[in-house]
């Protein structure tokens, strides 16, 4: 039962978020934890999987009681595009359908604000795999969706990621803009 697969998750990675705070074995741990998640052919709701037009989403499948952690799907239509982002804080990402380009820069030190960013290598990620994208020293980059259908992601990240407080980048001039990504409503 799909809505089963995706409970135990839940459950899983509640269990694995409560035993450390460690950022680097949380991580460690969920990463083959999604990867089995999506090796099940489990099955998202489909209202988790709309695109828009407009902007790339993030629908909420599990925020934690005490905003620990949080589950998203995020859906790029085509060609979409995120700015240079910052996560603030931990996170796990897994593609469930499509594929993705990530650019990734180093995290610029606050002392390096007003520089360039520097680039930290590209990489396309592919239905089923799974990396972590994002410890707190090492958490900036860009998503492109690649191919000819929309791209499903599901992500793990500490806290609740549609109220962190993050920064996104200008990387040709190291210019800080701070957003809060805010949930988008399953319709
Ligand atoms: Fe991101």
């Amino acid at each position: 039962m799909p809505a089963d697969d995706l409970q135990a998750f839940i459950n899983d990675v509640a269990l694995v978020v409560a035993s450390s705070n460690d950022q680097y074995e949380i991580t460690q741990r969920i990463a083959p934890r999604l990867s089995a998640l999506l090796a099940s052919g489990y099955q998202l709701p489909p209202e988790f999987l709309r695109p828009s037009s407009e902007r790339h989403l993030t629908y909420p499948l599990y925020i934690a009681p005490d905003e620990s952690w949080s589950l998203a799907s995020v859906v790029w239509n085509i060609g979409q595009r995120t700015p240079v982002h910052g996560h603030e804080t931990w996170g796990v990402v897994g593609i469930y359908s499509g594929t993705e380009r990530e650019i990734r820069y180093v995290k610029p030190t606050d002392s390096a604000v007003g520089e360039p960013l520097t680039p930290a290598g590209e990489h396309e990620w592919r239905r089923g795999q799974v990396a972590v994208c994002c410890t707190t020293d090492d958490d900036v980059h860009s998503v492109v969706a690649t191919g000819d259908e929309p791209t499903v992601g599901i992500h793990v990240y500490g806290g609740n990621i549609g109220t962190l407080n993050r920064p996104s980048y200008d990387p040709a001039t190291g210019a800080v803009h701070w957003f809060t990504s805010g949930w988008d409503e399953p319709a």
